[in-house]
């Protein structure tokens, strides 16, 4: 029997017996009875009827009290069985909650043994609660936190608080049933003292998933943060690249024309002519190189003429430049007229990107480039059967074509992807809407 059931009892009994009415007439009776006693002790033999009736009356108490005391008991005995049915009740309601709660629950012990698990833990860890319970709760921890988690637990117990988060500063990890299969957990303990033994549970969340959103996150930021730095660095060289060119090739093109120019009047008819040639040459040349630094200061084909032409030309260039044999085929592009300025130019970047690896990563002999537009989205394919792209290329800290590549995507509210050619190489596809997204510039 509990204290709280005894407790009921002694209420049950106090009730009745320590009524003053009750009390008031049991000792009148009682008096009344002694009174009749010390009569009959003193005149019973002159009177047989006073004797008679005194034991009577005797007989009569005792058989009361007999019945009420029988009463009591039985009375008492029903409220005990109540308050149990009661608390099964309560313990059953209970037990229903913990069990049917979302986040996994597990008590244990002061020798931190399983005493309590619920549902969403036996999911949680992957095995029933039959084989968790009377196990010790380093099982469901990693081998290399049990001996400091143990000890915080312990530590815990001993500052009284009743309940506090556990791993605030750190990620906590847990482990399946499998005893491999690690996972992050977010946990909150709390502790509670019953029938003079502690017990402390913990109340955890598998956050996996959340885990890998977070992760994701972070990388991509910090990828964003070294894009931006790379964007002001390549500046940089961009500006620097451009004035050696400007001063090596179009200016010793142009002295070389002032120094034919300046030495034409002293030659001889005959020879005029062919310094002439010589001089158109020059000519021509500085024309195309001129073509090629605007060419890669800002596409302003891409402007005059749409993406279809741009990319062939493109295309073209990079075959002769490159010695890689580079064929580009469209399909459905009259549609590009509906190609807003954004993805146009996101699209012209990114296959002048695809096309620069190639030439620098790919040892390629051949590269084909699509276009083709279906259902108001354009989907370009860049393709080669050089060496193959590798996980471990993506993931190069200093590479930032790609990245910036995908990025400049995502603002149009496209997608690139990368994988292996079936003919061998890298294929890189990506696909965008014609309009774009609102918002995005070019
Ligand atoms: N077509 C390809 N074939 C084989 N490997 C490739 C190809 N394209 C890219 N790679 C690999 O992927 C890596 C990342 O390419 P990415 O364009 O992001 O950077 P990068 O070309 O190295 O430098 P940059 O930042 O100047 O572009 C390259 O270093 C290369 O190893
Ligand atoms: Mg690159």
């Amino acid at each position: 029997m509990d204290e709280r059931e005894s407790r009921y009892l002694t209420s049950v009994k106090g009730s009745l017996i320590r009524h003053p009415a009750f009390i008031g007439a049991g000792t009148a009776a009682l008096l009344a009875l002694l009174g009749l006693n010390v009569a009959a002790f003193v005149r019973g033999l002159d009177s047989p009827w006073l004797l008679g009736a005194v034991i009577l009356a005797d007989v009569m108490a005792i058989g009361g009290g007999v019945l009420v005391a029988a009463r009591e008991v039985l009375s008492a005995e029903r409220g005990a069985a109540q308050v149990r049915t009661a608390l099964t009740d309560t313990q059953a309601r209970l037990a229903a909650i913990v069990d049917s709660a979302m986040d996994a629950v597990i008590t244990v012990d002061e020798d931190q043994k399983i005493v309590l698990v619920n549902r969403a833990a036996e999911q949680v860890f992957g095995i029933g609660r039959e084989r968790m319970i009377g196990a010790p709760l380093d099982r469901y921890i990693p081998a290399r936190f049990r001996s400091a988690h143990r000890g915080h637990i312990e530590g815990f117990g001993k500052t009284g608080v009743t309940s506090r988060r556990m791993g605030d500063i750190t990620t906590l990890w847990a482990l399946r049933a499998d005893g491999q299969t690690e996972f992050p957990i977010e946990a909150s303990i709390s502790q509670a003292v019953e029938g003079g033994r502690r017990y402390y549970t913990v109340i955890l969340r598998d956050i996996t998933v959340r885990k890998q959103y977070e992760d994701t996150l972070k990388r991509q930021q910090q990828e964003l943060r070294e894009l931006s730095a790379r964007v002001l660095e390549a500046r940089e060289e961009e500006k620097t690249r451009i004035a050696r060119e400007l001063h090596d090739e179009l200016g010793q093109l142009l002295t070389a024309l002032k120094m034919d120019l300046a030495g034409l009047r002293q030659l001889p008819p005959g020879e005029m002519e062919e310094k002439l040639r010589g001089m158109n040459q020059l000519l021509d040349q500085t024309v195309s190189s001129t073509r090629r630094i605007a060419a890669d200061l800002r596409p302003l084909m891409l402007d005059d003429l749409g993406l279809a032409d741009a990319a062939g030309w493109l295309v073209d260039d990079f075959g002769k430049r490159s010695g890689v044999a580079c064929r580009i085929e469209f399909s459905g592009a009259d549609a590009l007229d509906a190609l807003s300025k954004s993805v146009a130019t996101a699209v012209y970047r990114a296959l002048q990107e695809s096309l620069t690896n190639i030439a620098r990563h790919a040892s390629a002999k051949s590269a084909w480039v699509t276009l083709a537009v279906l259902d108001g989205v354009l989907q370009v394919e860049v393709e080669d059967d050089g060496r193959g792209i590798a996980p471990e290329d993506l993931a190069k800290a200093r590479s930032l074509g790609l990245k910036g590549m995908r990025e400049r995507l995502t603002q149009v509210g496209g997608a690139l992807e990368i994988a292996r050619a079936p003919r061998g190489g890298t294929r890189l596809r990506l696909r965008v809407p014609l309009r774009g997204i609102a918002g995005a510039s070019a």
